[in-house]
């Protein structure tokens, strides 16, 4: 019979922190496919590349796999509110989340800086939204301060429930390839996801699943890479706004990650990051949001300036679906609008237009 997959609490219960008292919130989270990316791997002259692919999560990022946890442990503790900041994909899924456990939602957001699609998710699943005149770390100590003085349980990172989900990706990442990759690529914003991963490779180790962890690569937007200039940045910019982040609540955590699996951090232009989402849909096949395609423009950077890539086996997680900020796919790579041409019924024009004829 087919395995109907049943969240991750339920399919590694007995490796993440919930007993039998813990009320299981699910919407079917993880099990997300490590996708083959032959044309990643040719570009970047690597033997085997593959992608993670989080977009495929219920709320289509990576933060499921989180908040399954965070809010389980909110609602066995008897929490009726969950809050946090976000630029976007954590709102959507805590407000996702918490509609399944029938509790409320509170969302803090940097004002104009989340995309679209974020957005309608949180006002879908009825969170109580607010734009904060600010950044994401300003919206961050925001949802600290409250969770701390109100009775609304925080469902940041920062919060290691959160982590503790996360780091089931690393889980599946094994089960697949049965063995750990060389290198593991990721986009990096609170690194959080970061950390998640290292935690779970660690754990494969001390298992005895997996003999070495993977090299753990982490890429910034340039404008917005507090890792790269080894302090916080104040005004951080890019186009990533998911990764629009200069006080990583995770920094210590990931260079202990980076650190102990050789890894390490990059920066990418806006530019890089934009053509690798265009190659990722073009070439690979697979819609990631812009920030997404951070890591995998990472890699590309790293093989074009010397890194020998060949003989390696490379998972990247893409974190996030091409849906959500879907306006970056109707722009050419000069920004210019795409609209398809508007033809009449007619067969013969048809043909024409589409050069059969
Ligand atoms: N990719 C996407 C699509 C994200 O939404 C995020 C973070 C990251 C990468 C970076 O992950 O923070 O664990 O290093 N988004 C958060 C949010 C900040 O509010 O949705 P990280």
């Amino acid at each position: 019979m087919a395995h109907q997959w049943r969240g991750v609490i339920r399919e590694y219960f007995d490796r993440l922190d919930v007993d039998s008292n813990t009320t299981i919130i699910t919407l079917g989270e993880g099990g997300t496919p490590l996708v083959a990316a032959p044309a990643l791997a040719k570009l970047v002259g690597a033997d085997e590349v593959y992608l993670k692919v989080e977009g495929m999560n219920p709320t289509g990022s990576f933060k499921d796999r989180g908040m399954t946890m965070a809010v389980s442990k909110a609602v066995t503790q008897g929490a009726k509110a969950v809050i946090c900041a976000s630029t976007g994909n954590t709102s959507a899924s805590a407000a996702a989340y918490a509609a399944a456990a029938g509790i409320q939602s509170v969302v803090l957001v940097p004002e104009g800086k989340i995309a679209l699609g974020k957005l309608a998710q949180a006002v879908a699943h009825k969170a109580q939204i607010l734009q904060v005149q600010g950044n994401f770390d300003d919206c961050l100590d925001l949802a600290r301060d409250l969770s701390d003085n109100y009775a609304v349980h925080l469902v940041n990172s920062v919060n290691p429930d959160r982590i503790e989900g996360q780091k089931t990706g690393a889980f599946e990442v094994f089960e697949f390839l049965d063995r750990a990759p060389d290198i593991h690529v990721l986009p990096v914003g609170n690194a959080g996801n970061y950390s998640a991963y290292f935690k779970g490779y660690k754990e494969d180790i001390q298992a005895g699943r997996i003999k070495h962890l993977p090299q753990m690569w982490g890429y910034q937007a340039d404008g917005s890479a507090p890792f790269v200039y080894g302090t916080p940045v104040k005004n951080p910019d890019t186009i990533a706004t998911a990764i629009r982040i200069g006080n990583p609540a995770s920094y210590d955590l990931a260079l202990v990650a980076c650190e102990e699996s050789q890894g390490r951090f990059g920066a990418v232009k806006d530019p890089d990051i934009l053509w690798m989402h265009r190659f990722l849909s073009q070439e690979v096949g697979v819609f990631v949001e812009p920030s997404s395609a951070t890591g995998a423009a990472g890699l590309l950077q790293a093989s074009r300036t010397g890194d020998n890539l060949a003989g390696k086996t490379i998972v990247v997680t893409v974190t996030g679906n091409g849906l959500k900020d879907a306006a970056w796919a109707l722009k050419d790579e000069n920004g210019d609008e795409i609209k398809p041409q508007v033809v009449s019924k007619q067969a013969d024009e048809v043909a024409e237009r589409l050069g059969l004829a």
